[in-house]
Parts: structure tokens; sequence; C-alpha cells
């Protein structure tokens, strides 16, 4: 909104307390989201001065994030410090390209991921979520713990291997998954280290990182180049729309930008569904009187088969306890902005360049927001729930026109997923873990979830 001239100047949003330079860098590195949520106490909009030249508005209040997202978002585009670097990773891929660019790509991929499309990827979720139910007969019967989040993420892969690029990615997942987390974890370091230069330097971090970005190269250019010269007709998913999409000027997409986008895919396809999952299981472990409500409901829908996307109506609170546990933990725990140019949040000025951090994290686990906020109730989720609550309270998948391209996919693949796992086995946490949160680009468990998996009935 413009500021009249007659208006008293608008104030600077107040500042995170510091008690020396770099203090809230140190501590933004090791505990962020508890300085976030600390920060959220002081009002709907603070500053957090990391660095002299580095400073996040840390926003609170829906109506804002409405503003950025929605109504104000021509003033706001992606050059934040996280996404560059997430874009020195995916270079033009969807999630980080703009403008132009960004419009033409996302009008080749949609229609892939309309209900009805994403539909007929509902047989490839279901084989992968029985055959994983298959494989934990195993340790049920051994007794011995597995990693819930690392089996997701696992599951996750497979199925964009499958649905998006008809690609068997079982033997690699784990060294895939590996190389895209080390990947990301080497640029966010990048993020919270203030030396000019330093991804330059030969440091074990740095070599690390290099290596996984080649290894992800050579995985996605193989996957491009077994599809050149393979002698079936194409399979009508992702990789054959990006490789026959043609450009005004009938040129097809340059391999840089079919990379970009194959990794891009790969990535927010994969890490976000698989760690929505693994948190939901950690909470139904935690809370047996919900598992038991679930558990009557897959019973009665399923009646001992695997899920079908032709269940998924009769799967409501499955799917609100998917909800519920990405409000407590959001896979995409923050959406950043860059302002372009002067603006207002909150009443406060915000200056153009200013960095906005929309945290999930923080609004979906506000206390004047939720009642009871950390409390696991799928029952917040009941139908009729969006009319009592502002429609960015709750932002999974963020919104206005940036809003995630694979919502319908992912809530199809987890609602089948839960339901079938959830029909067969129980969890239960291994005792004496911390489960520790890893804001990264997405919310994880830094050491993962080790639970016993106990054959119900
Ligand atoms: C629970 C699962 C998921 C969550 C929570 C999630 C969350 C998000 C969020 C918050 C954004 C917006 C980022 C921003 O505005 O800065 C986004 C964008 C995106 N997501 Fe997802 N996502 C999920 C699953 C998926 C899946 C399964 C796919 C693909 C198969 C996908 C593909 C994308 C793409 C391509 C974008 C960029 C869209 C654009 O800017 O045009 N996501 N996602």
């Amino acid at each position: 909104m413009p500021v009249l001239p007659s208006s008293p100047p608008l104030q600077l949003a107040p500042n995170f307390p510091s008690r020396y330079p770099l203090q809230l860098l140190r501590r933004y590195r090791r505990e962020r989201l508890t300085m976030i949520e600390e920060a959220r106490a002081m009002g709907d909009v603070v500053r957090l001065r990391l660095t002299r030249g580095r400073t996040l508005t840390l926003v609170f209040a829906p109506e804002d994030v409405e503003h950025v997202l929605v109504t104000h978002a021509s003033n706001y585009d992606k050059k934040t410090p996280g996404y560059e670097r997430l874009r020195d990773l995916l270079g033009q891929g969807l999630l980080t390209s703009e403008g132009d660019l960004w419009r033409r790509q996302r009008r080749i991929v949609q229609p892939l991921f309309k209900r009805r499309q994403v539909a007929d990827f509902g047989p490839t979720m279901t084989d992968t979520a029985r055959a994983l139910a298959a494989d934990w007969e195993l340790a049920a019967d051994s007794g011995q713990p597995l990693d819930v989040a690392q089996a997701m993420n696992h599951l996750a892969l497979e199925v964009v291997g499958k649905a998006l690029f008809s690609a068997d990615l079982r033997g690699e997942s784990d060294d895939l998954g590996r190389a895209l987390h080390t990947a990301l974890q080497w640029f966010m370091s990048l993020l919270t280290i203030p030396i000019p230069g330093y991804v330059h330097w030969p440091t074990p971090l740095n070599r690390r990182g290099r290596r996984a970005v080649r290894w992800l190269d050579q995985t996605v250019h193989g996957l491009i180049e077994a599809r050149r010269e393979g002698e079936q007709p194409d399979p009508p998913d992702l990789l054959a729309r990006l490789m026959q999409a043609t450009d005004e000027a009938g040129q097809p997409m340059p391999d840089k930008l079919l990379r970009d986008e194959a990794l891009t895919m790969l990535l927010a396809g994969h890490e976000t569904t698989a760690n929505a999952l693994g948190w939901t299981f950690l909470l139904l472990a935690q809370h047996p009187d919900v598992a038991a409500q679930l558990e009557q409901e897959v019973d009665a829908a399923l009646g001992g088969r695997a899920a079908e996307v032709a269940d998924l109506e009769r799967l409501p609170y499955t799917w609100q306890v998917l909800q519920e546990g990405m409000r407590l933990y959001p896979p995409a725990w923050v959406i950043a902005r860059r302002s372009l140019g002067e603006d207002q949040l909150g009443g406060f000025r915000i200056p153009p360049r200013s960095n906005v951090i929309l945290c999930q994290y923080a609004i979906q686990r506000h206390p004047a927001l939720w009642p009871d906020p950390t409390r696991f109730d799928p029952s917040r989720f009941a139908p009729g729930w969006e009319q009592s609550q502002h429609r960015y309270a709750y932002f999974p998948f963020g919104g206005g026109q940036r809003l995630c391209l694979g919502e319908t996919f992912a809530r199809q693949e987890a609602v089948i997923t839960l339901a079938t796992l959830v029909q067969r086995y129980r969890l239960e946490l291994v005792p004496g873990q911390q489960i520790v949160l890893e804001p990264s680009v997405t919310l994880r468990p830094r050491d993962g979830i080790r639970v016993l998996v106990r054959r119900r009935g």
C-alpha cells in the first residue's frame, strides 16, 4: 500500500535482542526454531539481525502471510540468500526460477499434476506401499528396530522415480537420498558461514558437497540419456513432457534446464512427503488413542487390502492425521521472500530488499491461532475447519501463484502409504532415543526415528 505523504513515517519492526555482534548468528546456527518462537512472543513482525549485512524480517500474522504470498506477491521475489544457495544446486528448475521462464516451465508440467492425471500414479503408490508392508514382515518377526524416517525417504524416492521418470530407483535410493541430503546440507551451511569466498576453500565440507553434486548430476544425466537411447516409445511421464516440450521457436529445452527440472522434481517430490510421513509415524507412536481411531477407519475402509486411489474418500481421518502431523512438523518449515519495493507489514516499514520469512513451524504453533498448540489433535481438521481459521494460519504447501505443484500428488501418496502400513502394523518408538529436529531446507529428524514394528491383531 503506498504511504501517503501526510502519514507519519513508519518505523522498522523491533529487533530481536542481542548482546554482542554475531551472537544471533551463532545461536541461529544451533537453535533457530527456538529463536524464531521466542521472536514470535515479541509481536507479529520482528527483525533478526544475523550479521551486519543480513537481517531476517520474521512475520507471524496470517494476514501478513497472505499479503506477501498472494495480495502483494508481485512486490516479492525469491532472490533471498536461501534461494540463491538452492539455485546453486537446482539452477533454474521450477522451485527456484522466476518470471517468464518459471511461467513457461510451470505451464509445461502443470497438466501432469491435475487430480485426474495424479490418479494415474495411484497404482504405483499402492504397489510401493504394499511392497514395503511385505518387507516389514521381516522386521516384525525379528524384532529388529528400523528407522522409519529413512524408510519413508526410500519409499518416496521410489514413487517419484517410477511415477515421474518411469525409472526404478530402488537400488540407488540410499545413495541418491544421501547425496541429495549432503548437497543440501552443504549449501545451507554455507549460508551461516560469513566468510566471502569460503565455498572455494578446499575444506572437507566443500569437498563432500561438490562430490555429492557431481554424483547427482551424473545420475540425472543418466536418466535423460537412458531415455534418449531407449527403443521403446516414451511413457507418458514428467521426463517425456519435459523432453518433448519446445519453445516459441520450436527449440527443445536445453540440457542444463532439463537437468535442473529433473533434479528439482526428484528433490521437491520426495523429501517433503517422506518427512510428512515420518513425523506422522512419530506422533502416532506417541499417541496410541489417535492410532486406535485411525486403525478403526483404515480397517473399515480397506478390509485387508492395500489402499488405492478409490479409497481416498473413505479415509478422511487418515488425511486429518497427516494434516495435523504437518501442522506440528511442517516438512517445508519456512518460506522466504525478498521485497522489491517499499512495503508495510503489521504497521511496520519494510524497506526494499528485505528478507521476509514466513515460518510455518512458528505460525502453525502460534498460541493465538491454535488452542493448546503443541497437542497432537487431528480433530482440529474435522470437515469445515477452514471456516474457523484464517486461510494462512496453516500453509504447509505455501500459497498464491507459487503454491506447491505437487500438493495433490503428495496427499494421495501420503494417505495411500499411511493407510496401507497402519492396517498391518503399529510402530513403537525404541525407548531412550532423543528425536532432534533439523530445520534445513526441509524439517527432518536429524538422527532418524527408530521404531519397532509390531504386527496388529
Ligand atoms: C507433503 C509434501 C509437500 C510439501 C509440504 C510441499 C511444500 C511446498 C511448498 C511450501 C512450496 C512453496 C515454496 C515457496 O513458495 O517458496 C512447494 C513448491 C513446490 N513443490 Fe512441493 N511440497 C510437497 C510435495 C511435493 C511433491 C510430491 C512435488 C512433486 C512431485 C512437489 C513439487 C513442488 C514444486 C515443483 C514446487 C515449486 C512450484 C512453483 O514455484 O511453481 N512438492 N512445495
